[in-house]
Parts: structure tokens; sequence; C-alpha cells
């Protein structure tokens, strides 16, 4: 049997950390008490420097490939979750294949799922590997949310942030990933939107992220608990079995709703938002980089991670590290 397991793990933030009083700094009619009372989060980094979507996946997928001991003539998978693609055409994950000299002939392709798309990305590269066509593929999330956000608009400006996180998954004889699940409500996407569109030389649609705050938050705590149930279950494990959680990083408050409903202590939470602020398909790898890197996630240890975004779309993934 062939399985996928992760090799390496990378992350790269954009620029220095801008604080919820930076905001405040520059005209932002808001306050750090409001921003981390409703959300938890403290910062987050804006790429301010021209640094673009690619630019941010390549730093990521550097780290990963270290981590993990390959080089970019190893992969022969490149897909990257972005809802901010450089680009309507090449996808991000062909930019990012010419500038981190992955060679001709490797697949290439980005997943749209907004915060979800890491975890659909992920599933996605475990079913490759596990059918035997693909051995080693670079799995990326990466956003720069900055540029879709409508500054003037302080009840969503404040919430997003850039940033990429990446992991390599190879193919295995021992099981990484364990379990996957992926869903999709198209009924809801006017709770959160970029409508912003091309149409024959014309823009159309708004160019800023919309969103009805309350009815996500509600959809959100509903959907990341019944999709972590649902990853245990495939895998015959319960929630005892779990070493970490990783929930999507949009709020402190929609994370500790979930984890309250799994019944999965605090301390098995992995929480980058308070740093990061919410990196839509960005957020998860950036946090499980976090949380490798500084020791917690440790080889054996088993992982659930999951998403929820605009779509609506959310998923999960079970994985032992
Ligand atoms: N600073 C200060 N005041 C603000 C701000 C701000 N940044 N933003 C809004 N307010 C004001 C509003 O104007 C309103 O004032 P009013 O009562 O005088 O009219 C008041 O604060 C309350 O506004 P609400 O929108 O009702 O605030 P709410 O308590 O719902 O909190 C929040 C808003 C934090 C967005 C909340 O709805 C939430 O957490 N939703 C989850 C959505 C989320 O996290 N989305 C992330 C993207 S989606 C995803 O990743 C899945």
């Amino acid at each position: 049997m062939i399985f996928s397991r992760i090799a390496g793990t990378g992350s790269f933030l954009p620029g220095a950390p801008v604080t919820n009083n930076d905001l405040v700094s520059r005209g932002i009619e808001t306050s750090d008490e409001w921003i981390a009372e409703r959300t938890g989060i403290r910062a987050r980094h804006l790429s301010e420097q021209g640094l673009k979507t690619s630019d941010l996946a390549a730093g990521a997928a550097r780290n990963a490939l270290d981590m993990a001991g390959l080089t970019p003539a190893d992969i022969d998978l490149l897909i990257v979750a972005t809802t901010t693609p450089d680009m309507i055409f090449p996808s991000t994950a062909c930019i990012v294949q010419q500038t981190l000299g992955i060679p001709a002939g490797a697949a290439a392709f980005d997943v749209q799922a907004v915060c979800s798309g890491f975890a659909y990305a992920l599933a996605t590269a475990d079913k490759f590997i596990r059918c035997g066509d693909h051995k080693r593929v670079l799995v990326i999330g990466a956003e720069t949310l900055s540029r879709i956000v409508d500054w003037n608009d302080r009840s969503t400006c404040v919430l997003f942030g850039d940033g990429a996180g990446a992991v390599v998954l190879v193919a295995d004889e021992r099981p990484g990933i364990l379990a996957s699940a992926l869903h999709a409500d198209g009924g809801q996407q006017g709770i959160l939107n970029a409508t912003g569109a091309f149409t024959r030389g014309e823009i159309t649609g708004s160019p800023f992220l919309k969103m009805d705050g309350q009815s996500v938050f509600k959809l959100a705590v509903r959907v990341l608990g019944d999709v972590a149930t649902e990853v245990l279950t495939k895998a015959s494990m319960t929630v005892s079995d779990l070493d970490w959680l990783i929930p999507h990083q949009a709020n402190i408050r929609i994370m500790s709703a979930t984890s309250k409903r799994l019944g999965v202590p605090d301390d098995k939470v992995v929480v980058t938002v308070d740093r990061h602020g919410n990196t839509s398909a960005a957020s998860v790898p950036l946090a499980l980089d976090t949380a490798v890197r500084d020791g917690r996630i440790q080889r054996g240890h088993s992982v659930v991670l999951q998403g929820v975004g605009g779509g609506f779309t959310w998923g999960a993934v079970l994985l032992r590290f």
C-alpha cells in the first residue's frame, strides 16, 4: 500500500508585524481592545513591499524543502491553494514552479477554496500520491488578502493578514494522512464573497471582500465541529486519540467554540491568529509550521487540520505527523 506523509513544513511572513495599534495610527477607527476581544487578533503581516502571493509561496516552499532534505528537482507535483493569485493565469503554481526551478514536466495547479484551500489541496495531494501517479508533492497555502480588503471598512480590514505556509508530502509505506473530508454549500455564497470579475474589458462586481460576520461565525462553528468528528470516525479514532487540533485561524472565539463542542482541551489547540490574523488558505500551514518548529508537534503525533471559508467550503485532514 502507498500512503502519503509530511516530510517537511515551512512558512513565510512578509515584513514586520503590524499591530492593532499600528492600524489605529494609520487612521482606522478601531482599537486594540475591540479587535482583541472579538477576534483574538493582536497583529498581522501585510505584504507592503511589493511581494506577490507567488513570492510568499516560494519562501514557504524553500523552508519546507529544507526541512524535508529535498530540492526543487525532486518535486513532481505542485499545488497552491490561494484566493489571491498573482493574476488570472498562469496559475500561481506555475509561477512558483519557475521561481523555485522545479523542472519542466512536473504538474502544477491552483486550488481555490478560500480559507479551506489548504485542506482541499492537502487532501488532493494525498489522493495523487496514493493512486501512485506522483511521489513528492509541494502543497502550499499562500495569500495576499490585504489586496482585496476594503481598508475603509473597519469591520473586515482588521481581520486579515498575508503569508504562506507549505508542506512537502511524500509517498511512504507508513501512513501519514489517515483520513480527509471535504464539503461545500454554494447556497451560502452570499455571506462571504469578493465578486469582482473581468467581463469583456469591464470590471464587474465588487473589488473588495464582503462578509456577514455573524452568519459566518455560526456556520463555521457548526461545520468545523462536524468535519473533525467525521475524519476521526473515518479512521476509527476519537477525540481522546488526538494530540493536536489546528483549526482555520479566523477568530479565537470560533476556535474556542469549536474545541469546546468537540471536547478538545485548549492546550491541544494550536493558535496563531493572535500573531498572523486570518491569512485564509495560509492560516493552517502557517500554524502547523509554527507548532512543528517550536517543538509542540512531534513525529508520531496525531493532528487534525481543518478549514472553513467562502463558497461556502469546509474540510479536514487527520494525519500522523
Ligand atoms: N473597531 C471598532 N468597532 C467596530 C469595528 C472595529 N474594527 N468593526 C465594527 N465595529 C462596530 C460596528 O460598527 C458596530 O457598532 P454599532 O453597534 O455602533 O453599530 C459594533 O462594532 C458591532 O458590530 P458587529 O458587526 O455586530 O460586531 P460583532 O460583534 O458581530 O463582531 C466580528 C464582528 C468580529 C467580525 C464577528 O462577527 C465575527 O467574529 N465573525 C466571524 C467572522 C470571521 O471571523 N470571519 C473571518 C473570515 S471568514 C473565514 O475565514 C471563515
